[in-house]
């Protein structure tokens, strides 16, 4: 249960003067570090993933790896696809798991960021997905992400920051206001008059990024006007290098896994500290209490192929359902099977995970699947059952620790009944 519904999660910390850490993660040491120092804080958490990290691990490895972790947290957790590119990124990005997905077209000018974004909200919404833009240039300025963000910094402004909002329908707003990625040179300037402005013009969630380098002080001053999500990085990066040096210079022997042996400990420091400061610290049970969980669905479909089960025909459908199907936003994932035992009353089937039950409108809606099961299943498979599950398992509910005191696990469904709707 603990991955949770991200615009819950952000008005909370918005009605209630707190910001909620996102922490870019790059391995499964920062994955462990940064849920382990949130439940040490019991502070609600955002596992992000930049797009511009995924040179440096592959998404579709670590991904099912977040999710497990996030599930098997016991502190409500969001999951972000940081930095999005493009809208075919988000898509993929909602495929593979993220319940959160930002959309940076902050380079573009001002009207093509709107037309960028805008798709983006369209499609992200119809599958429950909350998305984050940005208005203004964050820049990179020092460090090992600075060349991934290069050009000036350009401030946001307030009117257009309101226009933007309206325009694009986004949930959250990435601003400009004087900070940048990875480390300043010189003293960071933030524009608090200017800040203050863009929270009464729009009164949504905040985000900052560009989170490394800012003194406690500018950090209460950021959230004191309106920043909920804080967006943090090269601190982390900085502190597991560090770690790994000191290994280096002090352990007997440069193993891999003696370099690499207080990287957990030295990110879930940096990431602790910084969840006490921002005040998401001793939160978790009252975001868990007040926020949506997230529930995917399971579209279950069982059927026998008119005129007597042709397995040629079967195999047809089936390729080409997984190819189209698979490719609908907000589907996860589509799985065909064939009956274990040919006396089955259905012969055939088909499991359709969705990301959340607004995908079930969405899907049935989509132009792909119309034609697909108009021109294709349905002459084809006019016996059919098909039914949508809003999906509980062991896994989602509980710890490892807390599982393994129930013999066996199980996955119990709720069914959203409806009428044969593929
Ligand atoms: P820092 O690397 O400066 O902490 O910024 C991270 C960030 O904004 C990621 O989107």
């Amino acid at each position: 249960m603990p991955i949770i519904d991200m615009k819950d999660m952000l008005q909370h910390a918005y009605d209630h003067g707190y910001a909620v850490g996102a922490f870019d993660l790059v391995s499964l040491d920062f994955l462990e570090a940064i849920l382990s120092a949130a439940e040490a804080a019991r502070a609600p958490v955002i596992l992000s993933l930049a797009e511009s990290h995924f040179s440096y691990f592959d998404v579709e490895l670590i991904m099912p790896a977040v999710e497990r972790a996030a599930e098997r947290a016991s502190v409500p957790v969001a999951i972000h696809l940081d930095h999005g590119a493009s809208p075919d990124s988000a898509i993929h990005g909602i495929k593979l798991g993220c319940n959160g997905v930002m959309i940076d077209a902050s380079h573009h000018d001002f009207s093509e960021n709107i037309r960028i974004t805008r798709a983006v909200t369209d499609t992200a919404h119809a599958c429950g997905i909350a998305v984050e833009g940005e208005l203004g240039y964050v820049p990179g300025v020092e460090g090992e992400d600075a060349e991934r963000h290069p050009d000036q910094l350009a401030y946001t402004t307030p009117a257009e920051a309101r226009a933007y909002v309206e325009r694009t329908g986004v949930d959250f707003l990435a601003i400009s206001v004087g900070t940048v990625h990875g480390r300043m040179k010189g003293k960071p300037r933030l524009d608090y008059q200017r800040l203050k402005q863009i929270n009464e013009a729009l009164a949504i969630p905040l985000v900052i990024h560009g989170g490394t380098g800012l003194s406690d002080a500018q950090f209460r001053r950021l959230i004191t006007n309106g920043v909920a999500k804080i967006n943090y990085y090269t601190a982390l990066s900085e502190a597991a290098g560090a770690s790994i040096r000191s290994s280096a210079s002090t352990r007997k022997g440069n193993s891999y896994t003696n370099l690499v042996k207080d990287v957990r400990r030295a990110v879930g420091s940096e990431v602790g500290s910084k969840m006490r400061l921002w005040g998401s610290a001793g939160r978790a049970a009252e975001v868990l209490a007040r926020c949506q969980a997230w529930t995917p669905v399971e579209h279950l479909i069982i059927y026998n192929l008119s005129g007597g089960n042709d397995p040629e025909q079967a195999e047809m459908l089936m390729t080409e359902g997984r190819r189209v199907l698979g490719a609908i936003p907000g589907v996860r994932e589509v799985v065909s099977g064939t009956a274990a035992r040919e006396n089955a009353g259905y012969r055939y089937s088909w499991l359709i995970r969705f990301c959340h039950p607004k995908v079930i409108d969405s899907f049935r809606e989509h132009p792909d699947h119309v034609a697909f099961a108009d021109q294709l299943f349905r002459p084809l498979a006019n016996d059919r059952i098909s039914i949508d599950y809003l999906i509980e398992s062991d896994a989602r509910m509980r710890k490892p620790e807390e599982a393994r005191e129930q013999k066996g696990s199980h996955i119990s469904t709720r069914a959203l009944f409806r009428k044969v709707l593929f």
